[in-house]
């Protein structure tokens, strides 16, 4: 997909679509571009507008087709909302709703007009190429019959320049990547069981390095053994295949040896709950339980791609949890690679455990900060539902670091405690520590849980259980890559 920034004006643009956002409140000075728009179309715009059949509201779309003192072959007028509300995630979300409508019409060149607003124009022209390149991704990678199709060769962002066009345009190349990366990540998601295992994601980890870059290592069962992760292991038991723990490394700090920031993504290719098991209903997603793994995956691949200047290393471990006459069971206690002791209590609280052996590891390389993300609990989907994740952290800088880059990608946190107290929860009678914390506050129980094996690293934990999946009636279907910018933007500021 070619991605190029057009300066000048809006109604000579040789296209197949042109996407035009349009405002419910549009101001007075602005008329000038309503006015000359409906002007172009004959006067169709104030036509529509009387009919109440459009309001601008945010989400709106109407095609018209050829409009003759256009150049485009289709107009796409797209509601933008209020002015206030249209911000760099407004953008993102409105032009992935529209590309989405129009994207099987066999359309090559999709053109965008950018129109002024608070938003500056790089960000803005970011989030245009993020949500047209977002939206490209459908999930029906395994249709064989009505796959839906996506013809779009180039996109357009057409603005009349306020900024800088370099500046601009490595927005839009910024944009490309971490998008595309978003979409790694949706797609790795999307693989069912039986066709990601943890080899295979170590595979997959494998090729990316390869191709963008990265230096990777892959420990199988028995280096595992060698460093004692017990915790990992201990999930592994119950499936026939074996766990990997994926090690991949960016080097791009200037001074060379500087400490790393260390990502660790929760990577369950398949969470039944082991011996502890699951619903028929509540495991139907659990394919979805890699989604840590592969947004860390992704992001440790648009790290590379954009040369960010810091040393990254990204940790996952991998498992598939199953129950079989080897797995461990309910009451088991397991030596996690700290040396900690761990009471398996329920063994559908698995990511915890092998995520406890993930931080620990992490925790040598001496970072500068831990982040780890995790479809973690179901408790954190009660607390926050489908549109924050739970973030926890130990320590308000790094916190705080998480949550501008949060403002920047959209992508909406909500911190949770980790107050002392909570701890008591997850005392163990017999061993260091349990692996359930009791009916209430378990996102937060899970946290503490997790805290026990980052020592005084500076750390935060995402719960991205919730936010996941695309929900009914959300503007995509199916994996969302939720983190992947969020991650990109935090370790490159
Ligand atoms: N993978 C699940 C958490 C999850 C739930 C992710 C719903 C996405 C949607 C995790 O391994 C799990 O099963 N957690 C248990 C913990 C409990 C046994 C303490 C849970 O949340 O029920
Ligand atoms: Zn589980
Ligand atoms: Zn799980």
């Amino acid at each position: 997909m070619k991605i190029r920034l057009a300066k000048g004006k809006w109604d000579s643009i040789e296209c197949d679509a042109l996407i035009v956002p349009l405002f419910e409140d549009e101001k007075k000075n602005e008329g000038e571009f309503t006015t000359a728009l409906d002007e172009k179309l004959g006067g169709l715009l104030s036509e529509l507008k009387s009919t109440e059949e459009w309001t601008s509201k945010a989400g709106q779309i109407s095609v018209i087709y050829r409009p003759s003192e256009l150049r485009t072959g289709r107009l796409i007028l797209l509601g933008a909302g209020k002015r206030k509300s249209y911000d760099a995630q407004a953008i993102r979300t409105l032009i992935m709703q529209a590309v989405r409508r129009v994207k099987s019409y066999n359309l090559k060149r999709v053109a965008v007009y950018y129109r002024r607003s608070q938003v500056e124009t790089a960000q803005a022209a970011q989030a245009v190429v993020e949500g047209v390149v977002m939206a490209t991704y459908s999930g029906d990678d395994y249709k064989t019959e009505d796959k839906s199709k996506n013809f779009i060769e180039e996109i357009l962002f057409v603005t009349e320049l306020d900024q800088g066009q370099a500046q601009v345009e490595e927005a839009m190349k910024r944009g490309e990547i971490v998008a595309q990366a978003t979409n790694l990540a949706r797609r790795l998601v999307n693989e069912p069981g039986n066709r990601i295992n943890p080899s295979g994601l170590a595979q997959t980890a494998a090729e990316i390095a390869e191709k963008f870059g990265l230096e990777i290592e892959v420990l199988g069962e028995p280096e595992m053994e060698e460093k004692q992760m017990g915790a990992i292991l201990a999930v592994a038991r119950g499936s026939d295949e074996p766990a990997r723990f994926i090690v991949l490394r960016h080097f791009g700090a200037p001074e060379g040896e500087a400490p790393p920031i260390v990502l660790v993504g929760k990577g369950v290719t398949f969470d039944s709950g082991g011996l502890s098991l699951k619903s028929p209903k509540s495991m139907e997603q659990m394919k979805s339980d890699k989604a840590g793994a592969c947004v860390v995956l992704a992001a440790m691949q648009a790290i590379a791609e954009l040369q960010v200047k810091k040393n990254i290393v990204g940790l996952i471990p991998a498992v598939e949890n199953l129950p079989s006459g080897r797995a461990q069971r309910p009451g088991d206690v397991v030596r996690s690679m700290s040396g900690k002791t761990i009471e398996v209590m329920n063994t559908d609280a698995e990511g915890r455990l092998i995520l406890a052996d993930a931080l620990c590891y992490g925790r040598q390389l001496q970072p500068e900060y831990m982040v780890d993300i995790a479809t973690l609990t179901g408790a954190c989907v009660i607390a926050l539902g489908h549109l924050r994740a739970g973030l926890f952290s130990n320590n308000e800088e790094v916190c705080q670091k998480l949550l501008q880059a949060s403002e920047r990608s959209g992508e909406k946190f909500w911190r949770l405690p980790l107050d002392e107290d909570y701890r008591r929860a997850i005392k163990s009678q017999i061993a260091d520590i349990k692996n359930v914390g009791g009916r209430w506050g378990g996102a937060i129980t899970a946290a503490k849980f997790l805290e026990e094996f980052v020592g005084d690293v500076p750390w935060c934990h995402l719960d991205i259980a919730g936010v996941g999946l695309f929900k009914e009636g959300q503007e995509l279907k199916g994996p969302t890559g939720f983190g992947v910018r969020t991650l990109v933007e935090m370790v490159s500021s």
